[in-house]
């Protein structure tokens, strides 16, 4: 679950701080990527020289380390972290985060990161339950971080109450299960194909399209992030893919079917947005075609629709979904292609439509189901598209 998760551990001035490196060295076992920071009062408790070396990654405790001379960049690291872990939380971080100062690396980070903030807090009884640091406790809730709520236990000043941080332990299993709620796919295969493919006419030539593949990748990504076990079939692309997925490359439309009949009857969601090719040429000239005087006609034979291939061999299991594009009578041939190719969902752009189509980091879409219930979407950029995509998915599903 943590498998290249990227974590940022914020460690704070209590004594709890010991426990950090036990921390950090789960969170390295469990395959995420750890980088620490301390405040400068933590550094008293635990040195940066231990939890370097288990995180394998700098520690970080001031904007500028004097030493070495390096500037520690707090947008980059809260914009790196997939999840900011601020263990053990003292009553002053706490305090800090709740007012939004910004005194040092750590709230500076805290104030930059987009990504899902859980605190463990650690503090003598009385501080605990203090009415200031409930209220401050209230407030973090209310921004939607996450509080792993302190133990009852013997507590450093030798008292027994609340106040004791969770154990590393308790705190990996807190965030694998807060992962697992985030990931409704977690188990599921998805086939995805995206980019044009290319027919050739000769060794240099071919017929192709315009279409960049940054649709289908945007697609891709976002069935890892809900956690499904993302297959990429693509076409010829400048775009790249996240290591998480397992992308094969192909060249022509038989390759395309090739790949996807392969990885097709293991797939619980298949989602073709590839622009495959019609037509093929009846032959590919070995050597490059010399011009000459006259005209050239270069015959071009059928390719199999892919879609409809697979359309046809889909189990109840299954979920198949296609596109459309279209440049005139939209609607109409998108409910047709869905009938025709047995799909579950079709995702309609019209070229017509500003800001949808080839090459534009934006796409407007229209979504039909099975009984032609329509969705229409405004533009937005592919990535959100993605996301609508994937919630009518999602709810096909009843998650
Ligand atoms: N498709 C496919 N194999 C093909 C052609 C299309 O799998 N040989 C898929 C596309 O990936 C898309 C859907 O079919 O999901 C519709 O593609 P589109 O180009 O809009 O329509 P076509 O079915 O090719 O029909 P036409 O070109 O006549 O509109």
């Amino acid at each position: 679950m943590l498998k290249n998760k990227n974590i940022i551990l914020g460690v704070c001035g209590s004594i709890a701080a010991y426990k950090a490196a036990v921390l950090v060295r789960l969170f390295v076992k469990a395959g995420a990527n750890v980088k620490v920071i301390l405040t400068t009062d933590a550094a008293n408790f635990i040195t940066p020289l231990t939890l370097a070396t288990l995180s394998k990654n700098p520690v970080y405790t001031q904007y500028f380390e004097e030493e070495t001379g390096v500037w520690s960049n707090h947008v980059e690291l809260g914009l790196w972290a997939d999840y900011l872990i601020i263990a053990p939380a003292s009553a002053n971080t706490i305090a800090k985060m709740a007012n939004g100062l910004c005194d040092n690396l750590l709230s500076a980070v805290y104030l930059s990161a987009k990504c899902p903030v859980l605190f463990a807090p650690a503090m003598d009884l009385d501080m605990w339950k203090h009415q200031s640091t409930q209220q401050n406790i209230s407030q973090l809730k209310s921004f939607n971080n996450i509080l792993i709520a302190p133990n009852n236990g013997e507590l450093a000043s030798g008292l027994f109450g609340e106040g004791r941080m969770a154990e590393p332990e308790e705190i990996i299993t807190f965030i694998t299960a807060l992962i697992k709620k985030d990931l409704p796919l977690l188990g599921k295969k998805v086939l995805v194909t995206a980019g044009p493919t290319y027919e050739a006419i000769d060794p240099v030539r071919f017929i192709g399209n315009h279409s960049s593949g940054k649709m289908g990748f945007a697609i891709a990504d976002q069935f890892v992030k809900l956690g499904a076990e993302v297959t990429l079939i693509s076409g010829p692309t400048a775009e790249k893919s996240t290591q998480q997925l397992h992308r094969i490359d192909v060249q022509s439309a038989s390759e395309m079917l090739q790949a996807c009949e392969q990885q097709f009857a293991t797939s619980d969601i298949t989602i073709m947005s590839a622009a495959v090719a019609d037509y093929t040429p009846v032959d590919v000239a070995t050597q490059k075609i010399k011009k000459n005087n006259g005209e050239l006609t270069i015959a071009l034979q059928k390719t199999t629709d892919i879609l409809a291939q697979l359309g046809s061999k889909k189990t109840a299991k299954q979920l198949l979904i296609g596109f459309a594009l279209e440049t005139e009578h939209e609607e109409e041939h998108a409910k047709a292609k869905l009938v025709k190719k047995n799909l579950d969902l079709i995702v309609l752009n019209s070229l017509n439509d500003k800001g949808a189509g080839f090459k534009t980091n934006t796409n407007k879409i229209t979504i039909f189901n099975k009984d032609f219930v329509k969705k229409e979407f405004e533009v937005k950029s592919k990535t959100e598209v993605a996301v609508d995509i994937s919630k009518e998915i999602l709810m096909l599903l009843g998650k």
